[in-house]
């Protein structure tokens, strides 16, 4: 483990450490000293200071201070071995490290980034200067792309051919592989991973290349981007693009902006936000927040957060609690993302991160921006819907605060919705045995696939026959409510995470070859069933006063669950169930068992 002590007092010693300073503020000598402004901490007349000799640096100001490892390490939020490996690289100083095997695996590694940074450096070269580039350079021209923004991101481009890159870089097989920049075909020839793509190198964030994302042009069939596969080097769970760029921005501003596409990041810097990153065609998952910690307090998501829904909602607030953050949703108008508006609107832009609010409020807002809020009904209803949301907030004084605001806006008693919302607890909790019931099953073998199935090869047909309440595995239900939130399902990919996409892609290669109208059946027949364990279950506990009401529901279930198994009646059954759990939500929930009798 580490590096050997002989190699580290050399790096220490070796370093120019004016060089390196120099790439965070401006140094001027003085006598035998050099100053500038601060890189710690924000000032207006120098009082920071660089003792060459000694290798040292001091503020005045704000008294930090230390050696050239030290400031690696705080400036470029590196850990120790990263911090002298990061130096040793630029004194070209070769270390040895005291654990072989660590030693050997880090090498490798570092091998393999030089490699892709070879390639990066090479797609680059190509795209500036190749002749079979020039649509490329167009089509980035077009989208206001000019010569110092391709450079600052070291845009490539990847020619349309078999093992242009391999070839002409001579990489051997196994650094090919390893890398992820190419493959051995099945004729056992080298193949290159990208091919006639507008390529966005994807870096570490201390700097190091590790991977692409590769657009392809416009016009042309294929997935949009394909990103590098998972190797040694690039793991995109970890990876955020633009970090690299973006994370001295990030710690001044104490705040990340976090959006979907490395055109998204461009489009940031250009209109002069330069603290965002995007996940590389992932969700972003537990590791991007907390090395997203390291550097700020606050996380801005500039995404179409209206798609994420209550799943992503349960992940922010868990977030939040576990690692001290504050998520909030950038207020971008609809269907436009980042890229795009930082060309037609760059103000606009500016003004949606500015404009940021907490998740819970921004879901809460769209709710009754949607309400008829001129109606007493209208007002309820969409006072309903804010609380069931409020619900989902993990601390209690937070969703006090929100009910004070909803009640108000709403022109609700205070008191009441409170009880209201803790009523609603209640049942939540009540609810819950019923979903471990069928839970056991699994999504495998269950009709709640099937009907996903259906959902994705027949939409038309199967839509109208399913709620939410039908999907009983917490995978199945997220999926159902992201297919219905997004178009294609593309986007129900990439917002929901690496389970999900999964799910889906399975869905979408395998067609069901069962009716709709006999899934959707299926499924209602287990709602009813769980619906009557449960109304038994309360008939046990009830008084003499609220028995009836509940022995009404039971029947009437029962009823239904006649009409579900009787084939010529399953429209009209569903139809008329949809409407009862339609109204069961609006309701106080106690009132649910008397609409059974009507
Ligand atoms: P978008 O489809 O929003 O693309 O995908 P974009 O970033 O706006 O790109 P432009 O502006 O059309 O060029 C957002 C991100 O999702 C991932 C990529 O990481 C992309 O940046 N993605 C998208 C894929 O991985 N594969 C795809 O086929 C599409
Ligand atoms: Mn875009």
């Amino acid at each position: 483990m580490g590096i050997v002590d002989e190699d580290v007092a050399r790096v220490r010693s070796e370093s120019d450490i004016v060089a390196v300073v120099t790439q965070y503020t401006q140094l001027r000598r003085v006598g035998r000293r050099f100053t500038g402004l601060c890189p710690f901490h924000s000032e207006k007349t120098p009082s920071f200071s660089v003792n060459f000799e000694e290798g040292l640096y001091h503020c005045f100001g704000c008294g930090v201070g230390g050696d050239v490892i030290k400031f690696a390490m705080e400036k470029e939020q590196l850990d120790f071995v990263g911090a002298v490996e990061s130096l040793a690289h630029r004194a070209n100083i070769t270390l040895r490290y005291t654990t072989a095997d660590e030693g050997s695996s880090r090498r490798r590694r570092s091998q393999l980034q030089e490699v892709v940074a070879k390639a990066a450096g090479w797609y680059h070269h190509r795209l500036l200067t190749a002749e079979d580039a020039g649509a490329a350079r167009s089509y980035l021209r077009s989208r206001g792309y000019d010569g110092e923004t391709v450079r600052r991101y070291q845009i490539g481009w990847a020619p349309d051919g078999w093992d242009t890159l391999a070839r002409s870089l001579k990489i051997p097989d196994d650094d090919l592989v390893d890398s992820g920049l190419g493959f051995i075909n099945r004729r056992s020839r080298q193949q290159d991973a990208f091919r006639a793509r507008v390529l966005f190198p994807i870096f570490d964030a201390q700097g190091a290349a590790v991977g692409f994302g590769g657009r392809i042009m416009p016009g042309h069939d294929g997935p949009k981007y394909k990103n590098s596969s998972e190797s040694t080097v690039y793991a995109k769970s970890r990876l955020l693009y633009g970090l690299n760029w973006a994370k001295t921005a990030i710690v001044e501003a104490d705040e990340v902006i976090v959006c979907e596409g490395y055109t998204d990041v461009i489009g940031f810097a250009v209109a002069g936000l330069d603290r965002a990153v995007a996940t590389c065609g992932t969700a972003l998952t537990d590791e991007h927040v907390k090395m997203l910690r390291r550097f700020a307090q606050k996380v801005v998501l500039a995404f179409d957060a209206d798609s994420a829904g209550q799943d992503a909602a349960a992940r922010f607030y868990a977030w939040e609690k576990e690692h001290d953050i504050d998520v909030a949703v950038a207020d971008l108008p609809a269907g436009q993302d980042p890229g795009d508006l930082a060309r037609s609107d760059p103000d606009r832009l500016v003004a949606a991160i500015e404009g940021a609010k907490p998740f819970l409020e921004f879901r809460i807002n769209r709710v009754l921006d949607d309400a008829d809020m001129s109606s007493a009904e209208g007002r309820a209803k969409g006072a309903e819907r804010a609380l069931s949301m409020i619900r989902e907030h993990p601390d209690a004084l937070v969703r006090d605060q929100y009910v004070v605001s909803v009640a108000s806006r709403c022109r609700l008693d205070l008191n009441l919705l409170r009880a209201q919302l803790s009523a609603g607890e209640r049942s939540q909790t009540r609810a819950r045995p019923r979903s471990q019931a069928v839970g056991r099953a699994g999504p495998h073998q269950s009709p709640e696939l099937e009907a996903l199935k259906l959902l994705v090869h027949r939409r038309d047909e199967m839509a109208d026959l399913l709620c939410g309440d039908l999907f009983v595995d917490p995978l199945c239900a997220a999926v159902y409510e992201l297919l219905l939130a997004n178009d294609g399902l593309h986007d129900v990919m990439v917002t929901g995470g690496p389970e999900v996409a999964e799910l889906v892609q399975r869905l979408s290669v395998d067609e069901s070859e069962a009716e709709p109208m006999d899934v959707a059946a299926r499924l209602w027949e287990n709602l009813v069933e769980m619906e009557m364990a449960s109304s038994k279950e309360m008939l046990g506990h009830a008084d003499a006063a609220t028995r009836p009401h509940i022995f009404r529901h039971h029947t009437w279930l029962r009823l239904q669950l006649e009409d579900i198994r009787n084939p010529g009646r399953q429209a009209e059954v569903i139809a008329e169930l949809l409407a009862w759990l339609r109204e069961g939500e609006d309701e106080e929930p106690s009132s649910t068992t008397e609409e059974g009798g009507s």
